[in-house]
Protein backbone atom coordinates (compact mmCIF):
# COMPACT_ATOMS: atom_id res chain seq x y z
CA UNK A 1 0.00 0.00 0.00
CA UNK A 2 0.80 3.53 -0.86
CA UNK A 3 2.32 5.57 1.79
CA UNK A 4 1.67 9.53 2.64
CA UNK A 5 5.13 10.42 1.31
CA UNK A 6 4.33 8.30 -1.76
CA UNK A 7 2.02 10.84 -3.09
CA UNK A 8 4.49 13.84 -2.23
CA UNK A 9 6.98 15.01 -5.23
CA UNK A 10 10.33 17.08 -5.09
CA UNK A 11 10.76 19.77 -7.38
CA UNK A 12 14.62 20.63 -7.58
CA UNK A 13 15.46 25.00 -7.64
CA UNK A 14 11.82 25.44 -6.81
CA UNK A 15 11.28 28.93 -6.04
CA UNK A 16 15.10 29.37 -6.02
CA UNK A 17 18.48 27.97 -7.06
CA UNK A 18 19.17 24.84 -4.56
CA UNK A 19 16.18 24.58 -2.61
CA UNK A 20 14.48 21.04 -2.71
CA UNK A 21 10.86 22.22 -2.59
CA UNK A 22 8.35 19.28 -1.32
CA UNK A 23 5.25 19.73 -3.42
CA UNK A 24 2.05 18.12 -1.90
CA UNK A 25 -0.46 18.85 -4.32
CA UNK A 26 0.22 15.55 -5.85
CA UNK A 27 -0.80 14.39 -2.23
CA UNK A 28 -4.12 16.76 -2.34
CA UNK A 29 -5.29 15.32 -5.80
CA UNK A 30 -5.80 11.61 -5.00
CA UNK A 31 -8.04 11.19 -2.99
CA UNK A 32 -6.34 8.34 -0.95
CA UNK A 33 -3.77 9.92 -0.40
CA UNK A 34 -5.50 13.30 0.84
CA UNK A 35 -7.54 11.43 3.38
CA UNK A 36 -4.87 9.46 4.54
CA UNK A 37 -3.42 12.44 5.24
CA UNK A 38 -5.82 13.84 7.30
CA UNK A 39 -6.76 10.59 9.06
CA UNK A 40 -2.95 10.58 10.33
CA UNK A 41 -2.69 14.01 11.27
CA UNK A 42 -5.61 13.48 13.04
CA UNK A 43 -4.56 10.32 14.93
CA UNK A 44 -2.47 12.00 17.88
CA UNK A 45 -6.20 13.91 18.79
CA UNK A 46 -8.21 11.81 20.06
CA UNK A 47 -9.98 12.01 22.38
CA UNK A 48 -8.20 15.44 23.08
CA UNK A 49 -9.64 19.15 23.80
CA UNK A 50 -8.94 21.10 21.02
CA UNK A 51 -11.55 24.20 20.20
CA UNK A 52 -10.10 25.69 17.36
CA UNK A 53 -7.90 24.65 14.93
CA UNK A 54 -5.43 27.20 13.01
CA UNK A 55 -4.48 27.06 9.50
CA UNK A 56 -0.76 28.55 8.42
CA UNK A 57 -0.72 29.89 4.77
CA UNK A 58 -1.33 28.85 2.13
CA UNK A 59 -1.48 24.88 2.42
CA UNK A 60 -2.45 24.65 6.12
CA UNK A 61 -5.69 26.49 4.73
CA UNK A 62 -6.19 23.36 3.02
CA UNK A 63 -5.14 20.41 5.84
CA UNK A 64 -6.48 22.80 8.72
CA UNK A 65 -9.95 22.70 7.37
CA UNK A 66 -10.34 19.87 6.81
CA UNK A 67 -8.94 18.90 10.54
CA UNK A 68 -11.10 21.48 11.84
CA UNK A 69 -14.10 19.96 9.86
CA UNK A 70 -13.58 16.44 11.61
CA UNK A 71 -13.30 17.68 14.81
CA UNK A 72 -16.27 19.68 14.27
CA UNK A 73 -14.52 22.81 15.72
CA UNK A 74 -13.83 26.55 14.43
CA UNK A 75 -10.83 27.60 11.48
CA UNK A 76 -8.68 30.54 12.20
CA UNK A 77 -6.32 31.30 9.21
CA UNK A 78 -2.69 33.12 9.76
CA UNK A 79 -2.30 34.71 6.65
CA UNK A 80 0.09 37.06 4.79
CA UNK A 81 0.41 40.65 5.22
CA UNK A 82 -2.26 42.95 4.16
CA UNK A 83 -4.79 39.87 3.49
CA UNK A 84 -6.73 39.85 6.27
CA UNK A 85 -9.76 42.42 6.60
CA UNK A 86 -10.32 43.36 10.11
CA UNK A 87 -7.99 44.49 12.73
CA UNK A 88 -4.79 42.18 13.04
CA UNK A 89 -1.80 42.09 14.66
CA UNK A 90 1.36 40.93 12.55
CA UNK A 91 4.82 39.08 13.28
CA UNK A 92 7.87 39.12 11.01
CA UNK A 93 9.93 35.87 10.69
CA UNK A 94 12.87 34.34 8.32
CA UNK A 95 12.02 31.54 5.65
CA UNK A 96 14.45 29.36 4.17
CA UNK A 97 14.31 31.36 1.69
CA UNK A 98 12.90 34.95 1.98
CA UNK A 99 11.66 37.04 4.86
CA UNK A 100 8.32 37.65 5.78
CA UNK A 101 5.34 38.92 7.89
CA UNK A 102 2.29 37.24 8.95
CA UNK A 103 -0.97 38.37 10.17
CA UNK A 104 -4.12 37.12 12.53
CA UNK A 105 -7.38 38.95 13.07
CA UNK A 106 -7.10 40.40 17.13
CA UNK A 107 -10.35 38.59 18.09
CA UNK A 108 -9.97 35.32 16.17
CA UNK A 109 -8.78 33.46 19.44
CA UNK A 110 -10.53 33.96 22.66
CA UNK A 111 -7.85 34.03 26.19
CA UNK A 112 -7.58 30.12 26.80
CA UNK A 113 -8.89 28.39 23.85
CA UNK A 114 -6.49 25.33 23.00
CA UNK A 115 -5.22 25.52 19.86
CA UNK A 116 -4.22 23.34 17.32
CA UNK A 117 -1.59 24.75 14.63
CA UNK A 118 -1.39 22.85 10.79
CA UNK A 119 0.71 23.61 8.49
CA UNK A 120 2.08 21.28 5.45
CA UNK A 121 6.24 21.16 6.09
CA UNK A 122 7.96 22.21 9.01
CA UNK A 123 11.39 23.55 7.74
CA UNK A 124 13.23 25.85 10.02
CA UNK A 125 10.20 26.50 11.82
CA UNK A 126 9.76 29.82 11.35
CA UNK A 127 6.64 30.21 10.18
CA UNK A 128 5.21 27.95 13.04
CA UNK A 129 7.04 29.90 15.20
CA UNK A 130 6.09 33.08 14.14
CA UNK A 131 2.38 31.89 14.37
CA UNK A 132 2.91 30.95 17.80
CA UNK A 133 3.81 33.88 18.91
CA UNK A 134 0.63 35.74 17.47
CA UNK A 135 -1.75 32.61 19.09
CA UNK A 136 0.41 33.36 22.34
CA UNK A 137 -0.08 37.24 22.18
CA UNK A 138 -4.14 37.03 21.90
CA UNK A 139 -3.99 34.32 25.10
CA UNK A 140 -4.77 30.97 22.91
CA UNK A 141 -2.87 27.73 24.77
CA UNK A 142 -1.03 25.71 22.06
CA UNK A 143 -1.95 22.02 22.41
CA UNK A 144 0.31 20.77 19.43
CA UNK A 145 1.80 21.50 15.80
CA UNK A 146 0.88 19.08 13.08
CA UNK A 147 2.80 18.82 9.53
CA UNK A 148 2.34 16.65 7.03
CA UNK A 149 6.28 17.05 6.71
CA UNK A 150 9.58 17.51 8.58
CA UNK A 151 12.89 18.64 7.01
CA UNK A 152 14.41 18.00 10.78
CA UNK A 153 17.93 18.91 8.99
CA UNK A 154 16.48 22.67 8.92
CA UNK A 155 16.09 22.66 12.49
CA UNK A 156 12.03 23.47 12.81
CA UNK A 157 11.25 20.88 15.17
CA UNK A 158 14.23 21.58 17.52
CA UNK A 159 12.92 25.28 17.43
CA UNK A 160 9.50 24.25 18.04
CA UNK A 161 10.31 22.08 20.56
CA UNK A 162 12.84 24.49 22.84
CA UNK A 163 9.83 26.59 23.22
CA UNK A 164 7.68 23.91 24.61
CA UNK A 165 5.65 22.32 21.58
CA UNK A 166 4.16 19.13 20.94
CA UNK A 167 5.60 18.48 16.96
CA UNK A 168 3.89 15.69 15.05
CA UNK A 169 4.84 14.75 11.60
CA UNK A 170 3.66 11.96 9.06
CA UNK A 171 7.06 11.76 6.97
CA UNK A 172 10.82 13.44 6.99
C1 LIG B 1 6.18 26.96 3.24
C2 LIG B 1 5.45 25.92 4.04
C3 LIG B 1 5.49 26.47 5.42
C4 LIG B 1 6.84 27.18 5.46
C5 LIG B 1 7.83 26.34 6.20
O1 LIG B 1 5.33 28.02 2.97
O2 LIG B 1 4.12 25.73 3.57
O3 LIG B 1 4.43 27.39 5.68
O4 LIG B 1 7.25 27.35 4.09
O5 LIG B 1 9.08 26.95 6.25
P1 LIG B 1 9.79 27.36 7.62
O6 LIG B 1 9.60 26.23 8.58
O7 LIG B 1 11.23 27.56 7.23
O8 LIG B 1 9.16 28.64 8.10
P2 LIG B 1 5.79 29.24 2.06
O9 LIG B 1 6.58 30.20 2.88
O10 LIG B 1 6.43 28.68 0.83
O11 LIG B 1 4.45 30.01 1.75
P3 LIG B 1 3.12 29.62 0.95
O12 LIG B 1 2.53 28.42 1.65
O13 LIG B 1 2.25 30.82 1.11
O14 LIG B 1 3.49 29.34 -0.46
N1 LIG C 1 9.12 25.79 2.79
C1 LIG C 1 10.37 25.95 3.21
N2 LIG C 1 11.17 25.03 2.65
C2 LIG C 1 10.38 24.28 1.85
C3 LIG C 1 10.61 23.17 1.00
N3 LIG C 1 11.83 22.65 0.88
N4 LIG C 1 9.58 22.65 0.32
C4 LIG C 1 8.35 23.19 0.45
N5 LIG C 1 8.07 24.24 1.22
C5 LIG C 1 9.08 24.77 1.91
Amino acid sequence: MKKVEDYIRTIVDFPHEGIMFRDVTTLFADPRGFRMAIDQMLHPYAGVEIDKVVGLEARGFILGGAIAHQLSVGFVPIRKKGKLPGTTISQDYKLEYGEAIVEIHDDAIEAGEKVLVVDDLLATGGTAEAGIKLLERLGGEIVSTAFIIDLPDLGGRARLEAMGMEVHALCA
